[in-house]
């Protein structure tokens, strides 16, 4: 699938409550959609315990003031992706919290830092350290994680790994060029999802894996570029992570693998 929009949305699914007692953890929940996939996880009483990870603990006070809303349900923890190392305390984290996982959601993603990373709009523009750097940071973190997370989501329950993504990571809708770091970088990401959802359904068939588009949402990411955005198409990142939540909710089995768009419409390759 991935490929038509001739497959009713995910919003005519039924909706899945989790389990009580359910674990979460966020990735890169200092981010503006992160910290809105945090609060909603916190929100929703189903999860005993929710785990937040943030690269630079200087702009991860909105986690700190979650922990403090929510107490005993929060713990957050340092994760820069593009350490291994770091990526191999993920496993040590979660069993602080218990075997089981029934939700993770990546949001770790760039798309612009400082004066000497930004996205290309020619080829002259291209450089292999920024172009490595965009594959280092938002395609294969979901690689690895999918291989560290597996054990904690081999359990009967129902269980989502979400993934955020953007629709210019679309081969088949591009029609404007550019950015090709950043969209190579997320088709490669969908790439990821899709090969692992595959392998999942032989080793954690309750898993439901999924790349996710959140529309234009207002963060520091799409901050240099909402010029151009109508205001109604430029989204909060509650806004947008009740629309995402609304689709998580929904994935069934069936779906795994598959690249959505926020109205739940499936997206192209
Ligand atoms: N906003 C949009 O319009 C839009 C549209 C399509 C797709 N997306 C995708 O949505 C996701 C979330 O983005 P956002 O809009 O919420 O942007 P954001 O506010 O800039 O959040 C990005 C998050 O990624 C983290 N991060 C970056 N590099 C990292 C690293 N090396 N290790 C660990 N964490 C790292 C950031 O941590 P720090 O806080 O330390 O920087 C931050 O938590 C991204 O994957 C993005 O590509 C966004």
């Amino acid at each position: 699938m991935g490929n038509t929009s001739q497959y009713p949305s995910v919003l005519q699914k039924k909706k899945h409550a989790f389990p009580t007692d359910s674990k979460a953890i966020v990735f890169g929940a200092s981010g503006g959609i992160g910290l809105s996939f945090l609060k909603a996880c916190l929100i929703d009483q189903s999860f005993s315990s929710v785990v937040a990870t943030y690269r630079d603990r200087s702009r991860a006070a909105g986690i700190f003031q979650l922990a403090n809303q929510f107490p005993g349900r929060l713990e957050g923890f340092a994760l820069d992706v593009t350490k291994e190392s770091d990526i191999n305390q993920v496993p040590d984290i979660l069993k602080q919290e218990g075997d089981s996982l029934h939700l993770a959601i990546n949001c770790i993603g760039i798309l612009h830092e400082g004066n000497d990373f930004q996205p290309e709009k020619r080829l002259e523009q291209l450089s292999t350290e920024n172009l490595l750097r965009y594959f280092q940071v938002n395609s294969l973190p979901t690689a690895l994680l999918a291989e560290r997370l597996l054990p904690f989501f081999r359990h009967r329950d129902r269980s989502v790994f979400a993934t955020v993504s953007a629709k210019v990571g679309s081969i088949g809708d591009n029609r404007s060029g550019g950015w090709y770091g950043y969209r190579a970088s997320k088709a490669a990401l969908n790439m990821f999802i899709k090969t692992a959802a595959i392998e999942y359904k032989r080793r954690s068939p309750n898993t439901i894996l999924a790349a996710l588009h959140p529309g234009t949402t207002d963060t520091h990411l799409s901050k240099p570029f909402q010029g151009n955005v109508p205001p109604e198409k430029l989204f909060s990142s509650d806004r947008t992570v009740q629309q995402l939540m609304d689709i998580i909710y929904r994935l069934d089995s069936t779906q795994s693998g598959d690249f959505f768009s926020w109205d739940g419409t499936l997206l192209p390759w």
